[in-house]
């Protein structure tokens, strides 16, 4: 059984001086989601301000970039062994804005989540194809391209330390959300491209969430389907309640 994982994703949406209360007001209402991995991934700028709010609490604080050196001449990046030093036990990798507007490539996102897991810290590696990918039937072609680049060199050792995100570029703050069954398709490929990488044992222990307008109300037939475990939760994670709604749905 996979434990289910729920991790907010809050973009650039939150100042450090509103960081501790939605961390608070979400560890509060999530209290009783003892069977749900709830994180939040914040912006570096908010990361202490949410490790100590979350402390003591169910809430693991999760960041939303990292860069694959450990130190140097690298201006305005931060490195794992920064976010590690700060409490941080999640990075998201490779989230579609990043690849969109940062110029980010397969090769960087291996680059990065490599080093994520090399310091201890879980990779949420994020792949999804655009609506044009889709309608130009290149979703498996993608797909498999972003996992088999993005991953290499990603052992079965190291696959505790590995989340995966699908998250259809199209579905991301558009209010569209992938059908289950349209989810629930690319998951199985989605494990199904890992167990060539890692083997099927591996493969089927590797939490694989749905992201792109997940809300209380679609929630609970998504993370119903058998290969979906979790979410990454852009719009609705700002609202402690409403996303308190989707983690009693993985419950
Ligand atoms: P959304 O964002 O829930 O606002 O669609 C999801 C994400 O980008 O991770």
């Amino acid at each position: 059984m996979r434990k289910k994982i729920i991790a907010g994703n809050w973009k650039m949406n939150v100042l450090p001086s509103e960081t501790a209360t939605l961390v608070k007001e979400v560890a509060e209402a999530t209290k009783a989601c003892g069977n749900v991995e709830v994180v939040c991934c914040v912006p570096a700028i908010d990361v202490a301000a949410a490790i100590e709010a979350a402390k003591g609490t169910q809430v693991g604080i999760g960041a939303e970039n990292a860069h694959w050196e450990a130190k140097g001449a690298f201006t305005g990046e931060i490195s794992c062994p920064m976010l590690v030093d700060a409490g941080v036990k999640y990075v998201i990798i490779g989230h579609s804005e990043r690849r969109q507007y940062f110029g980010e490539t397969d090769e960087t996102v291996n680059k990065r989540a490599r080093a994520v897991i090399a310091a201890g810290m879980t990779a949420i590696v994020c792949v999804g194809e655009t609506l044009e990918e889709r309608e130009a039937g290149k979703l498996v072609e993608v797909i498999e391209r972003q996992m088999n680049v993005g991953l290499k060199g990603v052992t079965a050792a190291d696959c505790d330390k590995l989340v995966i995100a699908y998250e259809p570029v199209w579905a991301i703050g558009t209010g569209k959300t992938a059908t289950p069954d349209q989810a629930q398709e690319v998951h199985a490929l989605i494990r199904a491209t890992l167990a060539k990488l890692v083997g099927a044992e591996t493969a089927d222990k590797v939490r694989i969430q749905y992201g792109g307008s997940m809300k209380p109300g679609n929630a609970a037939e998504l993370l119903a389907k058998p290969d979906i475990d979790g979410g990454l939760i852009g719009g609705a994670a700002l609202k402690a309640g409403d996303f308190a709604g989707i983690v009693a749905a993985g419950n």
